[in-house]
């Protein structure tokens, strides 16, 4: 966890800041805040010091009496420095290296780390002005989380990018951000969610996957730097943003999307839980309901992984395994059959774990004999271990 200082300056957003601090400090960071005279006409220091659990740094507590001097003070405090809403000013001055006030000074006063989170009206940020500002930041390290694009602040300005991203977002962004790049390089094709088969235009087999195991190996690896593609069967889950995210339904469609991306990718790992039965016919109308009992017949869906694993080549493949009873056995077949070097094995009748939970238990088997077994933790952890040999494996 980081040292963090959010710094607001004056815009509508700076209302989300005390949201946002309070997002920071329960993810485990520790924050202090500084608020521009113009971020305090939108927000107060007493929201402000509230949600940051500290005194707020404002410009008349710049120089103390006692010879303290706040902007060296932060600088030397913060891993990083948020700027949270950041308008085109304060992108300007440091920018150009100026320093006539608390912000900027502190900018310059050596913090580590800079990100930038703009909130203006589209035209300010699209300026040429602007735009070769955030260039030369960016080519100075700082990250440029943003703008988004939606309504904007001022009356009559309509829809337009400038709105500053939702605190949210910014601590997932800050967080890729102080996440070392270890797999840089690696491109990366990861399966999540249920499949759909339908049997009429309105009925449908399936199961409960909920898309969160995919979808956390899918951010994890974007935090660490790898080029992600996400083949995702339907889920309730926004698009991770910085991935590509293709949308399926069915496990025709989902083979079908990942076969034409696997010669891209150096690695895959296939968290989707795929029907694999599919109905032998798909009737183009609604069936009327009869009251009888009906028979229902299924064709088997071909086995992704498997077909995937009898053209690896020097790919790195990961499985997923959904067993109850005896399923170490049946984990180690299928990481033979399926030709993987890894499979992951997780249980379908085990409290708390699994289908739809946050959280998941598993075995890691390894093609080389080795057997990990995990305590309970956040699917997102899990997704760490897993890419942990994915590099492995990648860089051997
Ligand atoms: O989505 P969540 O709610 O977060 O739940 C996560 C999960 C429980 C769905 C996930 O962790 C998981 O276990 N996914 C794989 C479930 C599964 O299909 O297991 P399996 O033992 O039936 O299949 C073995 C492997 O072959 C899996 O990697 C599967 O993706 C793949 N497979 C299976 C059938 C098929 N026709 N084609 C495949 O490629």
């Amino acid at each position: 966890m980081a040292r963090v200082l959010v710094a607001a300056t004056g815009g509508v957003a700076a209302i989300k800041v005390p949201h946002l601090l309070r997002l920071l400090r329960a993810a485990g960071h520790e924050v202090r805040v500084l608020a521009t005279p113009r971020a305090l006409e939108f927000v107060t220091p007493l929201s402000l010091a509230v949600a940051a659990g500290g005194e707020v740094a404002t410009e008349e507590a710049w120089f103390r009496p006692d010879g303290r001097a706040l902007h060296i003070e932060l600088a030397r405090f913060a891993d990083v420095v948020l700027v949270a809403p950041a308008t085109a000013d304060a992108l300007a001055k440091a920018a150009l290296g100026l320093a006539d006030d608390l912000l900027s000074a502190t900018l310059l006063a050596g913090a580590k780390r800079v990100a930038w989170a703009p909130a203006m009206n589209q035209a300010m940020w699209l300026a040429p002005q602007t735009q070769a500002h955030v260039e030369r930041l960016k080519a100075l390290g700082h990250a440029v989380f943003g703008p988004a694009y939606g309504p904007l602040a001022a009356v009559g300005e309509g829809e337009g990018w400038g709105r500053m991203l939702e605190p949210e977002e910014l601590v997932e962004r800050l967080h890729a951000f102080l996440t070392p790049k270890d797999l840089q390089g690696l491109r990366l094709l990861v399966s999540a969610g249920p499949t759909r088969e339908y049997l009429d235009p309105v009925r449908f087999l399936s199961n409960p996957s909920s898309g969160r195991m995919g979808y956390a190996v899918a951010e994890a690896a974007r935090d660490r730097g790898a080029e992600v593609v996400l083949v995702t069967g339907p889920t309730c889950l926004p698009d991770p943003w910085g991935v590509e995210v293709v949308r399926v339904e069915s496990a025709l469609e989902m083979r079908d999307r990942l076969r034409e991306r696997y010669p891209w990718a150096q690695g895959v790992v296939m968290a989707a839980a795929v029907a694999d039965y599919r109905p032998a016919e798909v009737l183009a109308e609604k069936e009327p309901k009869v009251e009888a009992e009906r028979t229902l017949r299924l064709v088997p869906n071909p086995d992704i992984l498997k077909e995937l694993g009898q053209e690896k080549g020097d790919k790195v493949l990961v499985g997923f395994a959904m067993e109850t009873g005896e399923g170490l056995e049946r984990a180690k077949g299928k990481l033979w059959r399926k030709n993987l070097d890894l499979i992951v094995l997780n249980w379908v009748n085990r409290e708390g774990v699994g289908f739809g939970s946050p959280e998941n238990e598993v075995v890691l088997l390894l093609k080389d004999g080795r057997i990990l077994e995990l305590p309970r933790m956040s699917k997102r952890q899990v997704a760490d271990r897993i890419l942990d040999f994915v590099k492995e494996f990648w860089q051997a």
